[in-house]
Formats: structure tokens, sequence, C-alpha cells
């Protein structure tokens, strides 16, 4: 699908020229492993396929931006033999998908906290970000060890304006705090799974973010699952606080 066919609403067109930036929240893995009386770790495997569906699926959609949620500073929570097989998981992922996403223009970025991976795991991650860091078709953001409210913290304890302080200054800051480079904010937040919430994830980048949830859990998220959230974005109306030039007369 182009972009162009999805672009039906001329005040959407007028407010989304550029690529866009695309966050999910990617959730439902236990659940679509148990309901197949499979353990939760099926579920997340079957979610790491989803995620190469979608990175190959974004580009065709005009995404030039995806942020992915695939491990929350709160998931450390969760039985040490689930995160351990995440964290596996996470390493196989970048082992096997980071020569194919530099030969496909794919930069890869993991967003969050450093300080708790095993130092395999980050070397994997060092490795990743270096030999894609030329990719111009899809930024491709991982948040792993990711907390929002923690990223914002962060973010406060470096910001130290020398004049007035701006927007703009404190958002490098965050992009510093996450070990990310600056990016747009988030035109589209989809959640899978059900849910209707944010989860700690991307709420400065968010403010005006519009929401799409879906009750398809992630590991069954398709192409056409992510087509039908770009073409329910481009069918919203826009406004960022202010009104159509239309109505204003
Ligand atoms: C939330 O579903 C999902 C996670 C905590 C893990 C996400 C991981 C993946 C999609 C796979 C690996 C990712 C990469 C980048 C290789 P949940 O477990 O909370 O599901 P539930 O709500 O049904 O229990």
């Amino acid at each position: 699908m182009k972009k162009s066919d999805l672009c039906r609403n001329p005040a959407a067109a007028r407010n989304q020229a550029s690529p866009l930036h695309v966050a999910i929240i990617m959730d439902g893995n236990g659940r679509w492993a148990t309901a197949r009386s499979l353990p939760r770790i099926a579920g997340h495997r079957r979610g790491a396929i989803a995620v190469r569906r979608t990175v190959e699926a974004a580009p065709k959609l005009g995404i030039g931006t995806l942020t992915l949620y695939a491990f929350s500073s709160d998931n450390w929570q969760r039985p040490a033999s689930e995160v351990s097989a995440l964290m596996q998981l996470f390493h196989e992922y970048l082992r096997k998908e980071t020569e194919e996403c530099a030969r496909n223009g794919i930069r890869i970025n993991v967003i969050g906290r450093r300080d708790r991976f095993s130092p395999a795991l980050l070397e994997d991650i060092e490795y990743a970000e270096k030999h894609t860091a030329h990719g111009s078709t899809l930024h491709l953001r991982l948040a792993v060890d990711y907390s929002a409210r923690d990223a914002i913290m962060r973010a406060a304890q470096l910001f130290k304006p020398e004049g007035e302080p701006t927007r703009e200054e404190f958002r490098r800051m965050m992009s510093k705090a996450i070990h990310s480079p600056v990016c747009p904010d988030v035109d589209l937040l989809i959640r899978t799974g059900g849910e209707q919430r944010l989860s700690d994830f991307l709420l400065w980048e968010t403010a005006y973010a519009e929401l799409y949830f879906t009750s398809r859990m992630w590991p069954d998220f398709e192409e056409a699952d992510l087509a039908a959230a770009v073409q329910a974005f481009y069918a919203r109306e826009r406004r960022f606080g202010t009104i159509l030039e239309a109505a204003a007369g």
C-alpha cells in the first residue's frame, strides 16, 4: 500500500509530510502462548518473528522511525527464567538480524538503561549500532530496560541550560539519557493485546501521538494490522491544540 493511498484526509496530509514515527507496545505474548498450552517463552519467540515482519513492513508504509517496547524496567520483576529467556532472545535477534539490517538500510538503536545488561549483550548492542549506523531507510529503536519516568529523571539531571530552558534542549537531554539520536516525536502509538494503557512508555515523546489499540495478540500481528493502524492514523485530524484553518475562517 502506498502512502498516498492512505492519505485520504487532506488535513492529516498537511500535518504529516515527513516519514512517520510509530511506536508499538508489543503486548500479548504470554496470553498467546497460554491459550495454546505453551510456555510463555514460546509466545516471546513468536513475538520475535512478528518483530521481524513488522520491521520489514514498516518502510513500505511510510514509517521512518519504529520504536518497539521489548522490555520495560519493571519487567526485571518477572520470574528469572522468563527474564533470562528474553535476554537470550534479544541476543539472538541482534546476532541474526544485524547484517541484514545493515544491508537493508535499517539503523538499529537500543534505547533505555545500559548498566544492567550482561557484558555479552552490551557487546552485541554496540556492534549492532555501529554496523547499522549508516542506515537511512528505517530507524529501528528497541526499548530494552526502558522506563519513560526514569528517562525523564535522568534527562532532568543532565539538563543544565545556560539561558532560558527550551524544549529542544530538553529533548536533546532526553535522547542522551536513553542513548538515542534526537528523533521526531511519536506520531502513532499502537498497543496490541487488548489493554489500553501506556505502561511507562515514551511519556514525553507521545505528547501529541495518536493512540491505536488492537485486541490482536502481538505474535499474530501482521503487515495488514500495521497497515490498518497507519490507515486509521491518516483518517484522524491532528490539531496539536490549535483549530483548522477552515474553521478559523
Ligand atoms: C509483553 O507481553 C511482551 C514482552 C514483555 C516482551 C516483548 C518481547 C518480544 C516481542 C520478543 C522479542 C523482541 C525482540 C526485539 C527480539 P506479555 O508477556 O506481557 O504478554 P501477556 O500480557 O499476554 O502476559
